[in-house]
């Protein structure tokens, strides 16, 4: 029997990858009061929006006002990281005006994926990146990477595991203190998350590495599972299931979260968060979208 770690850390990504998803605009004050639920149900982490071109992501245009309204809110003083996406130092001015703690830069493993993306090569992009660490560095703000398509490019299929492990590396080395990787388009399994993982623990410890699973083909439970045989303790999530990657046509939200708790309270692995305080959330924002929300287990203990 393999150990399993003993404490997970989830991160709740769903009011950014989640919501920028969404075409129909949702009030700021929406936002705010589901990264305050979100808080309020233990996550340590919720990364709260995007600090990226507005034109690009319309969803993401209230992303100052929002943190604000985090930052100077009821669960400011629980001590969650707020995470941020900046991709470029334009973006991080923008974060650290608005308050920003903590910030995500993202490249990918695809040369296609990063072009549509974020507009730039692979390499174009970490060296947009490295002035954003520095800048960070001096201010004493926390970096996290991401690495998309570790397992499958939209644009170019199946991605050989040295890809992301190189870029891991370079944004380890730069100075993010974890890199989250991005089965962008949900199409790994098993078998091909482990020898992405493989690949990328020979370069990173897996300490400093995160799982980011996206769940179009229903295999992220099984590859977070197949993760923490590994030794993986750190988790991306989405409450209710939501979003996808605008840039990644046909991909479904990351693993809903209460799936993920779920699955850790069956393995008895600590996380802090409260069941149903999280299904609240999930509701909360699923009734925002007129629709119910995508994760198994709200359906099956709170659905009609
Ligand atoms: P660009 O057009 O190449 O940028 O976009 P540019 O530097 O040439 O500037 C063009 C215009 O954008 C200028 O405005 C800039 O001011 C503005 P104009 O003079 O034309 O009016 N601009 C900005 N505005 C606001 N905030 C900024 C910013 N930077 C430039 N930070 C850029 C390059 C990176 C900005 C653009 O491509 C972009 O915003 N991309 C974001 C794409 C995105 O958000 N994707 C989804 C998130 S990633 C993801 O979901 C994957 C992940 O979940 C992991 C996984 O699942 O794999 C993380
Ligand atoms: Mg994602």
């Amino acid at each position: 029997m393999t150990t399993l770690p003993k404490r997970v850390r989830l991160v709740e990504v769903g009011p950014r990858d989640g919501l920028q998803n969404e075409r129909q605009p949702l009030p700021t004050a929406v936002k705010v009061e589901l990264v305050e639920r979100l808080i309020g149900s233990g996550l340590p982490a919720v990364e709260v929006t995007a600090f990226v071109s507005p034109r690009w992501v319309p969803q993401m245009a209230d992303n100052a006002e929002v943190l604000r309204a985090v930052l100077a809110g009821r669960c400011a003083d629980r001590g969650a990281a707020l995470p941020v996406l900046t991709p470029n130092l334009q973006g991080f001015d923008a974060a650290v005006a608005a308050g920003a703690r903590e910030v995500a830069i993202f490249a990918a493993a695809s040369e296609s994926f990063s072009q549509k993306n974020i507009n730039c090569r692979i390499d174009e992009s970490l060296k947009r990146f490295a002035p954003v660490v520095n800048a960070a560095s001096a201010l004493d703000i926390k970096v996290r990477g991401y690495v998309s398509c570790v397992v499958a490019c939209p644009y170019e299929g199946a991605v050989d595991p040295a890809r992301p492990a190189a870029v891991a590396r370079q944004l380890y080395e730069m100075g993010c203190y974890e890199v989250s990787l991005g089965d962008t388009i949900g199409a790994g399994t098993p078998a091909s998350v482990q020898r992405m993982l493989a690949a990328c623990a020979a370069q990173v410890p897996i300490e400093h590495l995160a799982g980011h699973y996206h769940d179009t083909y229903g295999m992220a439970i099984a590859n977070i599972h197949a993760s923490l045989q590994m030794g993986m303790a750190v988790f991306d999530s989405s409450v209710a299931g939501l979003g996808g990657c605008p840039y990644a046509p046909g991909a479904s939200g990351n693993v809903a979260t209460e799936d993920v708790l779920y699955l850790m309270q069956g393995l008895s692995i600590e996380t802090g968060v409260d069941m149903d305080k999280l299904l609240d959330a999930s509701a909360f924002i699923a009734g925002h979208l007129a629709r119910q929300p995508l994760s198994k287990v709200w359906r099956a203990l709170r659905g009609a």
